[in-house]
């Protein structure tokens, strides 16, 4: 048989982590694994906009006939301003989008646009998060990886522009738009142009995934590298995930933006879009790209909204400031998880150390140590900084 020649492969390591969480019957479990935001008392809930416009949504669609594989473009072009800048979202028509399945399907879309036009390679700071290599694997383009971080907790530039440097012809760069998924530790301003210099005068294609808006500095702040390099260069991609600055996660929302050197070359490189899209998924799930675009286009739904992710912004703040004032705990000094971004940080422990957080603390965290600051509260946060002061000592 053809079938039983598969080899049953390992669950997806972030994925599996949710399961155990879930099966484990301590009480004071703490689970800091796959990123969902967590209120301060652990509830992931939906946002009061969402819940309005979900209502309004169930009162007025007349029919689900099918749309597109690009999708509800009312949803994409929305979206826009918050991206690329009220003054010309569009850049002068250079940019257009189309709807994917969340964050992971507009990379996917992104990367194998990018396979399409003839890109054998992306350059990748690592660690990442894990799903670009799958992604790139199963699409069958190489990742080439770089260093992201310093050990003290910084960008390491020497190691980007190296990268670029070493860059070929053909090649393409994956950058994280905010809160670097898994280290939190993202480009300052300064960093932002340099790259955005240095993309341009290298001429490589820069694909740039923009998972977390609003949960770093703030809706604005979080899309200054985006538009940096959009200004220097030709042509990029952008995959775009309303997933977590919507909590809209399990209805997966997302988009797949295309810059082009001309407004008059959009409609071709995206024609392309929607038929990698028909092959795959024929056409997104409707529902919440029309649920996003009803909120934006009502101003006390986007109000709604856009208070609520300053909530939750300022409440990973607290968590953050929280875990720098600890210091050292153990062998790990968590002062630089109190300037990092978003939702995530690295623990720096070892896969045992990771083991004997789950086993004698029950603190879910992924392998590579990656924590979810959002899974922290008040009321367990002493509990995890002496559970990692335990293991590590
Ligand atoms: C994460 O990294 O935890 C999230 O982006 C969820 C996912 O799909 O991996």
């Amino acid at each position: 048989m053809t079938l039983t020649s598969l080899q049953q492969q390992p669950a997806d390591a972030l994925l599996a982590l949710i399961k155990l969480h879930n099966e484990d019957p301590r009480e004071d479990k703490i689970d800091l694994g796959v990123g969902v935001y967590r209120t301060d008392t652990g509830a992931t809930p939906v946002f009061a906009a969402v819940k309005a416009a979900e209502a309004r949504l169930l009162e007025t669609q007349t029919s689900k006939a099918y749309l597109g594989p690009e999708g509800d473009m009312g949803f994409v072009h929305a979206l826009m301003p918050y991206v690329f800048g009220k003054q010309d979202p569009t850049m002068g028509g250079r940019i257009d989008g189309m709807q994917a399945p969340g964050g992971t399907g507009a990379v996917r879309l992104a990367v194998a646009l990018a396979r399409k036009a003839g890109i054998k390679r992306i350059w990748m700071g690592t660690p990442s998060w894990p799903n670009h290599a799958q992604i790139a694997a199963d699409v069958g383009v190489e990742i080439k990886g770089f260093t992201h971080a310093t050990k003290a907790g910084t960008v390491d530039m020497d190691a980007l522009r190296f990268a670029i440097e070493a860059a070929q012809d053909g090649d393409a760069i994956m950058l994280h738009g905010c809160c670097h998924n898994p280290s939190g530790i993202d480009y300052t301003n300064a960093q932002w142009d340099e790259i955005a210099a240095l993309v341009k005068a290298k001429g490589i294609l820069p694909i740039l995934d923009l998972a977390y808006q609003g949960l770093g500095q703030g809706m604005e702040e979080d899309a200054y590298g985006v538009r940096r390099v959009l200004a220097e260069v030709p042509e990029a991609l952008i995959a775009y995930s309303c997933d977590k600055n919507f909590g809209y996660y399990r209805d997966r929302v997302g988009a797949l933006y295309v810059l082009a050197a001309q407004a008059d070359q959009v409609g071709a490189i995206l024609s392309n879009g929607h038929a990698l899209a028909r092959a795959c998924w024929s056409m997104p799930p409707d529902h919440g790209g029309a649920v996003v675009r009803l909120i934006l286009e009502d101003a006390a739904l986007t109000a709604s909204w856009l208070n609520e992710l300053d909530v939750m912004r300022a409440r990973m703040n607290e968590v953050r400031a929280r875990l720098g004032a600890a210091g050292m705990q153990g062998s790990v000094d968590f002062t630089p998880f109190g300037t990092q971004n978003g939702l995530f940080s690295i623990v720096p422990l070892t896969g045992e150390q990771v083991l004997a957080m789950r086993e004698k603390h029950a603190v879910y965290m992924a392998g590579s140590g990656r924590i979810n600051v959002a899974g922290l509260t008040m009321g367990n946060i002493d509990k995890f900084i002496a559970a990692v002061a335990d293991v590590t000592k």
